[in-house]
C-alpha cells in the first residue's frame, strides 16, 4: 500500500465515476468543438491584453513582442501536455486530476489549491481590469466616471472596486442559469473581441512608424524575461476547455483540438496587437497606462469615436472570461469535492438547471472579496506564480503517465516526446524565475497553508482511503 499521499486515483476510475464516456451523468453534455474554441477564447483573451499589454510594455519596452512570443513558447509546450492528458482522461479536474491519476493526491490536492490561484484569484484579476474599460466607456459616452474611491483598490485611490464585484455577480447568475446558456454567451462574446481586437489592429497600422520600434530592447533581456512572466497572464486560461470535459461531445478527439486550435488563434492575435500597438506610439507613452488599447487608438485617429468602440468590446471581452474561468473554478470544486478533498456542498448539482449553484455562488462571493480590495499587481503575480507552477507540473504528469500506463488510449499525443514535456517545465521555471521575490514568499505560504490544510483536513476525508478499505474487506 503507498502512503496516503502518494496513493494515486487510477484514469479508468476517474473516467468511469465522472461518466466522460457516456450520456446522462450529472451535467448535460451539450457543447460542440467549435462551441468549445469559442470558449476558450473566451477564458483567455481579456484583461491581459487589454489592460495587461502596458504593465508588461513598461517593463520590456518594444521587445514586448519577444515577451509576448517567449510566453507563447511556455504555453504551447504546456498545451500539448494539455491536449494529451484532456484527451487520454477527459473529466473536469483537468491538472487536479491529471495529477491525481500520476503523482498522487497529496500533489494532487496542491495543484488544486493552486488552481484557486489560477482561476480564483486570476477572476478577480480580471473583474479588476474590467472596471477600467467600464470606466474609460462611461467617460468617452456620458462624460461620467465612477468616483475613483469606487472603481479602485486601497493604496490605490480607491476604497473598493464596485464594478469588479458587480461583473463577478453577473457572471455567477448566467453560470447557475445553464451551461447551455453561458457556452453561448461565451461563444458570441468570443466572436465579438476577435472582430475588436482585429479592428484595433487595422486602426493602429494606419499610424504605424517603424522609428518607435527603437532602440528595441531598452531594458535589456531583464525586461524581456520580466515582460514575459506578466505576458503570461494573457494566455492563461487555455487549459480551462479541459475542465469542460464532463459537457463536451465527444471529449477524446474534441478537447486536445480545441486546446491546441485556441492556443493557436491567440498567439497569433497577440503577436499582431502587439506589433500594432508598439508601432503606434512611443513605447513610454503607453507603458503602464490605463485602457491603454483605446489610449492607442485615440492616439490614431484623434477622436474619441474609436477608442469607445475598442473600450466596448474590451468589457464584453473581459466579462466573457469572468465567465469562463468562473466556470472552470467550480468545476474543479467539483471534481475535489467528489474525491472528498473539498466540503461536500461543490459537488451538489441542481437538478433543475443541471449547474452546481451553491458552489457557483460560494465561489463569486470568495473571490468578490479580492476582487474589490486587492490591487491589481499583487493579484495578477500570485495568479501568474500558480499557474505556472501548475504547468510545470502538467508536463511532468505526462511523462509520468506514460511510464506507469503506456497503453492508455490516446488520442493525441505530445510530439517530440520527451522533448517537449521537458522544455514545458523548464520554460515554465524560466517565467517563474521573473517574478518579484515578495510574489515568490506569498506562494511559498500560500502552499505551506494548502500543505496544513491536506494533512488536516482533506487526507482523512479522502473517498478513496474508503474505497481502498471497501475494498479489502
Ligand atoms: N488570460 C486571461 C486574461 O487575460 C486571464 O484576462
Amino acid at each position: 500500500m503507498p502512503r496516503p499521499g502518494l496513493r494515486v486515483k487510477s484514469p479508468d476510475l476517474l473516467v468511469a465515476e465522472s461518466g466522460a464516456d457516456r450520456e446522462g451523468h450529472g451535467l448535460k453534455r451539450t457543447i460542440g468543438p467549435f462551441q468549445l474554441v469559442c470558449f476558450g477564447v473566451g477564458a483567455i483573451v481579456g484583461t491581459g491584453i487589454f489592460v495587461g499589454l502596458s504593465d508588461t510594455v513598461a517593463e520590456a519596452g518594444p521587445a514586448v513582442i519577444i515577451s509576448f512570443v517567449l510566453a507563447a513558447i511556455t504555453c504551447i509546450f504546456t498545451a500539448f501536455s494539455f491536449a494529451e492528458l484532456g484527451g487520454a482522461i477527459p473529466v473536469s479536474g483537468s491538472s487536479y486530476s491529471y495529477t491525481y491519476a500520476t503523482l498522487g493526491e497529496r500533489a494532487a490536492f496542491l495543484i488544486g489549491w493552486c488552481l484557486l490561484l489560477e482561476y480564483g484569484v486570476s477572476v478577480s484579476a480580471v473583474a479588476i481590469g474590467w472596471g477600467q474599460y467600464l470606466n474609460e466607456l462611461l467617460h468617452n459616452t456620458i462624460g461620467w466616471q465612477i468616483p475613483a474611491a469606487l472603481a479602485d483598490a486601497p493604496g490605490h485611490g480607491g476604497v473598493v472596486n464596485v464594478p469588479a464585484v458587480i461583473v463577478l455577480l453577473l457572471a455567477a447568475t448566467l453560470l447557475v442559469r445553464g451551461v447551455r446558456e453561458s457556452a453561448r454567451a461565451t461563444a458570441s462574446m468570443a466572436v465579438i473581441k476577435i472582430g475588436i481586437l482585429l479592428l484595433f489592429c487595422a486602426i493602429a497600422f494606419t499610424a504605424f512608424e517603424a522609428g518607435n520600434l527603437s532602440p528595441f530592447a531598452p531594458e535589456g533581456i531583464g525586461g524581456i524575461g520580466a515582460g514575459a512572466s506578466l505576458a503570461f497572464f494573457s494566455f492563461i486560461g487555455f487549459d480551462a476547455i479541459s475542465t469542460a470535459g464532463e459537457e463536451v461531445k465527444n471529449p477524446r478527439r474534441n478537447i486536445p483540438l480545441a486546446i491546441l486550435v485556441t492556443i493557436g488563434v491567440v498567439t497569433l492575435l497577440y503577436c499582431l496587437v502587439s506589433v500594432a500597438a508598439l508601432g503606434a506610439m512611443p513605447w513610454q507613452d503607453v507603458g503602464g497606462k490605463p485602457a491603454a488599447l483605446s489610449l492607442i487608438v485615440n492616439h490614431a485617429t484623434g477622436s474619441t469615436f474609436g477608442s469607445t468602440v475598442i473600450a466596448v468590446g474590451a468589457v464584453v471581452a473581459i466579462a466573457s472570461v469572468v465567465l469562463a474561468v468562473m466556470y472552470g473554478q467550480t468545476r474543479i470544486l467539483m471534481s475535489m469535492s467528489r474525491d472528498g478533498l473539498m466540503p461536500k456542498v461543490f459537488e451538489r448539482v441542481s437538478p433543475k438547471t443541471a449547474t452546481p449553484v451553491a458552489n457557483t455562488w460560494i465561489v463569486a462571493v470568495v473571490f468578490a472579496v479580492p476582487a474589490a480590495v486587492v490591487p491589481l499587481d499583487v493579484v495578477l503575480d500570485m495568479t501568474v506564480i500558480g499557474t505556472l507552477a501548475i504547468m510545470a507540473v502538467v508536463n511532468v504528469c505526462v511523462i509520468a503517465l506514460r511510464r506507469s500506463r503506456p497503453g492508455l488510449e490516446r488520442r493525441f499525443r505530445v510530439p517530440m516526446y520527451p522533448v517537449a514535456p521537458v522544455l514545458g517545465v523548464a520554460f515554465s521555471v524560466y517565467l517563474m524565475w521573473g517574478l518579484p521575490w515578495l510574489t515568490w514568499v506569498q506562494f511559498a505560504g500560500f502552499l505551506v497553508v494548502g500543505l496544513l490544510l491536506y494533512t488536516f483536513y482533506a487526507r482523512p476525508r479522502s473517498r478513496l482511503s474508503l474505497r481502498g478499505v471497501r475494498n479489502e474487506t
